[in-house]
């Protein structure tokens, strides 16, 4: 087969895989029917799981006087499939105080913010064929490979004009991103997660910075521009600790697993491990995930063993579940109950505006951490000297 690059016109008639509906942002509404389902419905295996999964969150997670500081980790090709809207609706409402990300969902999630469309198509097709045509297969959901070189060149635009330089937190790239795209795109708050999250106050990380097509454009821009503009993982280490740190309590909404799952959970273990301050675990877990536990990985792992490494505190696994579901299908269903239930609002926390002065407070509880450890490890050879 000759070469061609991506995106360019195939032999084919084009467009005739892209007939399908646009996929576009669901947003979950509350509606008693469903939460009628889950509650009356769902009553064992996986959907009584999920059924748990929605009190858990809606009940305990929410309840004012719990003050969860609450993340929610996305792996999977969620914003792809069109479950952007989900998350937008938890993070207006205050629902979600944090998100970490896959860097490919925030990049396809940027197709909708610059209004391109996802169609809805057929895991079967001949992608020898789709190729030719220049159209992009994620399962089922097709697009021309057009907007993945228009949202490229939306990326490296923004990098230049950002004057973005140094090390800085994916916190802060996102940020800064979503702030672009409030301003180029009047309204996309409504359609797009980074843009939304931007209006909400919501930082949103990424685990894995160089494993996306937002890396991707990044070393584009440090090795064609001299940019000298560098992800600094550092930094969301030490923004995601804080910001643990700071909660009255902790609790998460895992979906898939992937590096996100960790990159949250591996907060506790930072701070009682590392820098030494004893936080006690997380307080609520939950898990959608396709992933098993029988393989050992991490996504499959339990909230049980997370109790192992002080992720997880030992006095809460009922308040932790794990359904095992495809989040495509659970998560708008656990939303919806979300939405539906008595604390369908919160105040937002906005901590992309507190994230300096979280990370100074980690700060001075591990040097005092530190110091009140050099002082107890000092006292034997006090005694030894008196002896
Ligand atoms: N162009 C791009 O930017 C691009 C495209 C694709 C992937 N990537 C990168 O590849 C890496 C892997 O991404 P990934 O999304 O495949 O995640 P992943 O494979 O790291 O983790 C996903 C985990 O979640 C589970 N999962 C996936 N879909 C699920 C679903 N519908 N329901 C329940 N559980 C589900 C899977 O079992 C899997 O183990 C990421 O770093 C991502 O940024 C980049």
């Amino acid at each position: 087969m000759p070469h061609r690059a991506p995106g360019s016109p195939g032999h084919n008639k084009p467009g005739h895989y892209l007939t399908g509906k646009a996929i576009t942002y669901y947003r979950p509404r509350g509606s008693a029917d469903v939460r009628q389902l889950i509650d009356g419905g769902f009553q064992a295996f996986n959907a009584g799981r999920l059924s748990e999964a929605c009190h858990i969150f809606a009940d305990k997670m929410l309840s004012p006087e719990n003050d969860t500081t609450i993340g929610l980790t996305v792996a999977g090709a969620l914003t792809p499939a069109g479950l952007g809207g989900c998350a937008i609706e938890l993070m207006e409402r205050g629902l979600v105080d944090f998100i970490i990300s896959t860097g490919a969902n925030l990049y396809h999630d940027l197709h909708y913010a610059l209004n391109f469309t996802l169609h809805r198509g057929s895991p079967f097709l001949d992608d020898v064929e789709l190729y030719e045509q220049g159209i992009i297969r994620i399962y089922d959901v097709l697009f021309p490979a057009t907007v993945l070189l228009e949202t490229d060149s939306y990326i490296r635009d923004f990098l230049v004009r950002s004057n973005l330089a140094g090390p800085i937190a994916t916190s802060e790239l996102h940020y800064r991103l979503g702030l672009d795209l409030l301003e180029r795109q009047p309204g996309s708050d409504q359609y797009s997660v980074l843009a939304s999250a931007a209006k909400s106050g919501v930082p949103v990380y990424t685990s894995s910075p160089g494993d996306s097509s937002i890396g991707m454009n990044i070393a584009y821009h440090e090795l064609m521009n001299g940019s000298t503009l560098m992800i600094d993982p550092n930094r969301d280490v030490n923004e995601i600790c804080a910001i643990i740190l700071a909660g009255k309590k902790n609790g998460c909404v895992i979906l898939g697993g992937g590096s996100p799952k960790n990159f949250y959970l591996q907060g506790q273990p930072t701070l009682w491990e590392v820098y030494g301050i004893p936080k006690g675990g997380n307080d609520f877990f939950i898990q959608i995930t396709t992933d098993q536990v029988v393989w050992g990985g991490l996504s499959g792992a339990t909230p049980a063993e997370a109790v192992s490494w002080g992720k997880v505190n030992p006095g809460v696994l009922p308040d932790t579940v794990v359904a095992y579901c495809d989040s495509t299908i659970a998560f708008p269903l656990f939303c919806e109950y979300a939405v539906g239930s008595a604390n369908s609002r919160r105040t937002r926390k906005e901590l992309i505006h507190k994230r300096d002065h979280l990370v100074a407070d980690l700060l001075r509880q591990a040097r005092d951490a530190k110091n009140t450890a050099s002082q107890v490890t000092e006292e034997p050879a006090e005694i030894d000297r008196h002896r």
